[in-house]
């Protein structure tokens, strides 16, 4: 008998409740019914079906049979020189991001002499595999270029917006029509809700942000624009603070479309209420995406973080899947070889899907939680 996603939602929660028991592993129960079965399907905007030579239980192809799109994060370094990756990358993923190559530091090295070759290869290679590219990222405190980290403290408001603005025309301009979603302003917030106190912040107040959204939609007016952030997934201060701002700005008539909710999930700090958060912006009317998912945890990863692992990458997939507005789920990268997490959290690891270039037990939790979706009432697509 085939297992629907309601009673496949109904095992992961008693599952997670059993976690919950265990010291250490302190993990939240989902406070929220599953939502009434979605209505007819319309046809969405990009199609998902993915060409030929796509193995049928690839993440790709089981993400187009519910009409979720499954991404990856991309290092262009593996993407030029390894073909396994390149292959992995092809057939599992139909969105891909630039892990860095279309932030600032790479593309504007010096002023003035731009560098689009790395991030024009991404798109090439997506454009030759059927994915879509999500932009990451036009506007962030961090990987800024050298020159004007220089002199950014010297400038007057309205250089500094010159600057700012020069560059967002210039990058959204050069990937015009290639880019479905654009990270405009990526991690504004602080924890508290306040506003990150950084160069743009300092010099410009709140307004950057606006502002950065209507020169983006100027140089591409088709691109689906997104403020991506961390921490969303929890319901609190930070998320609170979060959808006020987006919902001012969107009565304000700033061109912003969806909320990116990054998902860096760790085992030791237990599960977040994402459901309920991609809800509450859906409800507001914002496009939402999980843009960065990994799960880290301690080293050597024990079994019970293992299976927590598992969890998590469950859960953050099937809230994305039982919300319409969720119109991706990006992994940040999917081998644990090329993960960012070794480097910025010490002593964790493990995060990605893939080791060495096979599938782990979270790559198999995410086919299952695809496959079994389709046995379930189709998402309904706007
Ligand atoms: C990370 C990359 O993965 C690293 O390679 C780089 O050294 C630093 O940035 N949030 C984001 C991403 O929005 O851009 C970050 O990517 C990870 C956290």
């Amino acid at each position: 008998m085939r297992i629907t996603r309601a009673q496949m939602v109904t095992s992961t929660i008693a599952a997670t409740a059993t976690l919950a028991l265990i010291p250490g592993i302190a993990l939240a129960q989902p406070s929220h019914p599953l939502p009434a079965p979605p209505g007819p399907v319309a046809h969405p905007t990009h199609p998902v079906t993915p060409g030929s030579g796509i193995p049928a239980d690839s993440l790709r192809a089981l993400g187009a049979k519910v009409g979720l799109r499954i991404g990856t994060a991309v290092n262009a370094d593996e993407l030029a020189s390894d073909s396994t990756y390149d292959s992995i990358t092809a057939q599992q993923f139909s969105t891909v991001t630039a892990e860095n190559v279309m932030k600032w530091d790479t593309i504007e090295p010096t002023q003035g002499q731009y560098n689009f070759g790395p991030a024009d290869q991404l798109v090439a290679f997506a454009e030759a595999h059927g994915q879509l590219v999500r932009g990451h990222n036009l506007v962030w405190q961090n990987q800024q270029p050298a020159w004007f980290t220089a002199e950014a403290a010297s400038l007057t408001p309205d250089q500094v917006k010159t600057i700012l603005k020069q560059h967002i025309i210039s990058e959204v301009s050069h990937f015009k029509g290639k880019i479905w979603q654009w990270d405009v302003v990526n991690e504004p917030f602080n924890e508290d809700g306040t506003f990150t106190n950084n160069i743009w912040y300092q010099k410009l107040g709140a307004d950057y942000i606006a502002d950065a959204f209507m020169w983006a939609h100027e140089a591409d007016p088709k691109a689906k624009l997104f403020l991506n952030d961390y921490n969303l997934e929890y319901t609190g201060t930070k998320s609170n603070a979060a959808l006020a701002f987006v919902k001012q700005l969107k009565a304000e008539g700033v061109p912003i479309d969806g909320v990116g909710f990054e998902t860096h999930l760790d085992t030791q700090y237990g599960q977040p209420d994402l459901l309920n958060n991609l809800q509450r912006f859906a409800a507001a009317d914002f496009d939402v995406a999980i843009t960065e998912a990994d799960v880290r945890t301690t080293l050597p990863v024990t079994a019970i973080e293992q299976s927590a692992q598992n969890a998590d990458y469950s859960l953050s997939l099937q809230a994305c899947l039982q919300v319409s507005r969720c119109i991706s789920y990006t992994v940040w990268g999917f081998d644990d070889q090329f993960s960012w997490v070794p480097g910025t959290f010490a002593g964790e690891g493990a995060a990605d899907i893939y080791n060495d270039f096979q599938p782990k037990p979270q790559y198999y939790t995410l086919q299952q939680d695809l496959e079994l979706a389709t046995g379930s009432a189709p998402r309904v697509r706007r």
